[in-house]
């Protein structure tokens, strides 16, 4: 064994499992597991060969053999997780065929991202003792490196085996496609649209006649089958008609073999096989899709162990082309995939089915799928930023969300609530005239009272005034009639004693009238300032019961808004589940109508197919009018919210101009009087 072999990840390595017919598939394979055993020191490795003694046993390696192969150590696989976190390139594991699809059929992507990073042996169930082989395809297709067959049984899987090996020159070494070795590039096994960044084939076979392929008069036929992955895998559908009596040169001018879809040309190998009337094989060839020479050939046939056979070969013409899906929207992202991990494995399953690989070959794995999906996911998501962004996903996301004239575009049929229209609204001059009405009433009542003051005023000085004239006038009357009795020389002193008694009264009425003045200012003034406190107070109260009045109608204008844009979203969004429903319906009976397509496993294919296909375009579809909705609502709360601040802006300004006004109202109130 070339210790080289088995330095790289990069590589599908064909990896003979030496066997005796004797021995059972298991102990051969452990053959490999204890070759690979290195990494040992110098002590050891003298030590080893000092005990070592040869016992005819497969399970002893002779320590010169183990120590030359030093470049991967074997080691239990604990899981995909465990293995992501060490990250040893160097450790590798192994898996019996049964594990191995148990864990393609639960964790296909891990398994890939495992073997971008690290080795992966494969080898038979210890069932075989038959020594038969599986499929080593499905395998191959998620990037194990080593998948180790029963090299004396000359069946289809060796066959498939030594056909794809003989490329690169038999040398031994097959480079995996870029997106199973990138870091960076998520591939699913059993995906059924194009890999992103890889170009599907359309490939057809016409088999027109064989040469040589018995020298006895017997009836052949010639299948042709496609290995590759699941979907890509089409067995035992195309075969040409039996002709009879005829094993040297028959001629069966079939239309051709037309393979629609290979979307994995890389994976792909293409069988022709040559039978004859009992079902026996006369001859083989497998031929790699990638690299295959298109036109008219002569293929020279193999027997079933793949050793050429000299003269037998199948003529063919061969065209292979671009395949152009019937719709668009096929770009590959498992992780869209709405399905739930359950079904996927389902689904797996049946697809492992129609390869031919029976579900009780597969094991039950342990199941970390919670960590392992987050993890995955996590990826993923990773992965999709980075090479994604140069494909065909992002213009479309682009052009769905990332500008935001669509966004307006719906909001602009909502219609705009103005702050003008808000006063304008019946219940806003209803409340208006009701607070007019209560400030009528209220300046009714304070102008009833001013009067009712006023009155109460004049009456009391005119009583002050009243009281002074009398007593003046009967000072005055006493002095008359005195004059009058005693003559006005008597009464010089009378005279004058009135006089001063006069003079009191009237200084006396003078400040009586001025403290009365003095208390009706006061009273009028305090009056005056209840009346326009008062005034004050209920203004005060009206405008804020308007600012309220104002959001609540803003609000309220608000929620329709929503309640509109709400209603439009769902139309929508029915019109277009609609819509998806019609022409799914209508995709589905066009393909129930097409003539074309011949046999039953080809309409199941193009239906299933057809819902990917249709599946992964109405997601993207319903998630970019999601998008676009929840951005629509959003531009419309941004809206409304600004309308609202607007509101809230005016109501400070008004509430402020109405402190101002009274500011100075106050200031200009000077002290009223009353004379
Ligand atoms: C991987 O190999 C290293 C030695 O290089 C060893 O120490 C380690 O235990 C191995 N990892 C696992 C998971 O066994
Ligand atoms: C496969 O290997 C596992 C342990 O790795 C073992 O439990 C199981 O029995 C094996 N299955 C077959 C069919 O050999
Ligand atoms: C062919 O083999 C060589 C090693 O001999 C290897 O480097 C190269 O990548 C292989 N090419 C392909 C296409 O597999
Ligand atoms: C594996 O996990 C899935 C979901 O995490 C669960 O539905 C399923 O029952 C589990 N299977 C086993 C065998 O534990
Ligand atoms: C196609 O999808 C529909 C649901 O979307 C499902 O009911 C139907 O079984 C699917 N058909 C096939 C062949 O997968």
């Amino acid at each position: 064994m070339n210790e080289d072999f088995l330095a790289n990840a990069d590589c599908i390595l064909k990896i003979k499992c030496l066997l005796l017919s004797c021995l059972s598939s298991l102990s051969a394979c452990r053959i490999l597991t204890e070759i690979c055993g290195g990494l040992v020191t110098v002590e050891d490795e003298q030590a080893w060969m000092a005990s070592y003694k040869y016992v005819g046993a497969t399970t002893n390696i002779h320590p010169y053999l183990s120590t030359m192969v030093n470049y991967a150590q074997p080691v239990k696989f604990q899981g995909f997780d465990i293995a992501e976190e060490r990250n040893i390139h160097h450790n590798m594991s192994s898996f019996n065929e049964s594990v191995g699809l148990g864990y393609l059929k639960t964790h296909a992507i891990e398994f890939v991202n495992y073997n971008k990073r690290q080795m992966s042996r494969i080898y038979p169930k210890g069932g075989r003792v038959d020594s038969s082989n599986y499929m080593p395809q499905i395998f191959w297709n998620a990037g194990c490196q080593m998948v180790s067959l029963n090299y004396q049984t000359p069946d289809l899987a060796m066959q498939l085996n030594q056909g794809k090996f003989e490329y690169n020159g038999s040398c031994g070494y097959l480079l995996k496609p870029d997106f199973m070795r990138r870091p960076d590039r998520t591939f699913d096994p059993f995906s059924e649209t194009p890999v992103d960044g890889v170009i599907a084939a359309t490939c057809s076979v016409q088999v027109i006649s064989g040469q040589f392929l018995s020298d006895k008069k017997i009836g052949t036929y010639v299948e042709v089958d496609m290995y590759g992955l699941p979907t890509d895998t089409i067995r035992k559908e195309f075969r040409t008609r039996m002709v009879m009596n005829n094993g040297l040169n028959p001629v069966y001018n079939e239309e051709s073999f037309v393979f629609r879809k290979v979307i994995l040309p890389d994976l792909a190998v293409l069988r022709i096989a040559v039978y004859d009337d009992n079902n026996k094989l006369i001859g083989q060839r497998i031929l790699p899709l990638d690299g295959l020479q298109a036109g008219y050939r002569h293929i020279s046939l193999r027997n079933e162990g793949n050793k050429p056979l000299s003269l037998p070969t199948v003529f063919c013409n061969i065209v292979l082309k671009t395949y152009v899906p019937d719709g668009f929207g096929d770009i590959v992202d498992a992780l869209s995939d709405p399905k739930k991990f359950l079904s996927i494995t389902e689904k797996r399953a049946d697809q492992m089915r129609a390869m031919g690989i029976e579900t009780s070959d597969i094991a039950d794995v342990p199941n970390d799928t919670s960590k392992n999906d987050r993890k995955g996911k996590a990826n993923n998501a990773k992965a999709n930023v980075t090479p994604q962004s140069s494909s065909e996903l992002r213009p479309s996301t682009t052009a769905g969300f990332g500008s935001g004239t669509d966004a307006k575009k719906g909001i602009d049929l909502i219609p705009q609530v103005k702050i003008e229209d808000l006063k304008q609204m019946k219940a806003y001059i209803k409340h208006l005239k009701k607070q007019q009405k209560e400030l009528n009433a209220l300046k009714k009542k304070h102008a009833k009272e001013h009067s009712a003051m006023q009155k109460l005023h004049c009456t009391q000085i005119d009583k002050i005034v009243a009281q002074y004239d009398k007593e003046k006038v009967s000072y005055e009357k006493m002095l008359e009639k005195a004059i009058k009795k005693k003559g006005g020389s008597n009464c010089v002193e009378l005279k004058k004693e009135t006089e001063i008694k006069i003079q009191a009264l009237t200084s006396d009425h003078k400040s009586k009238v001025k403290e009365i003045v003095a208390q009706h200012t006061k009273e009028w003034s305090e009056m005056i300032n209840t009346h326009s406190a008062e005034e004050q107070e209920i203004r005060d109260l009206h405008l804020n019961q308007q600012c309220e009045l104002l959001k609540k109608l803003l609000i309220n204008a608000h929620e329709q808004q929503t309640q509109q844009l709400k209603f439009s979203h769902d139309r929508e969004s029915k019109e277009m589940r609609a819509n998806q429903a019609k022409i799914s319906m209508e995709n589905s009976k066009a393909i129930s109508q097409d003539k074309s397509i011949k046999n039953k496993a080809e309409r199941e294919r193009r239906v299933r197919e057809l819902n990917s296909s249709n599946t992964k375009k109405f997601l993207e579809e319903r998630k970019r009018l999601a998008m676009k909705q929840s951005k629509e609502m959003d531009q419309l709360k941004k809206v409304q919210l600004e309308h609202l601040e607007v509101l809230e802006k005016q109501n400070e300004q008004a509430k402020e101009m109405q402190q101002m006004v009274k500011l100075e109202a106050e200031m200009d109130r000077r002290p009223a009087t009353v004379v």
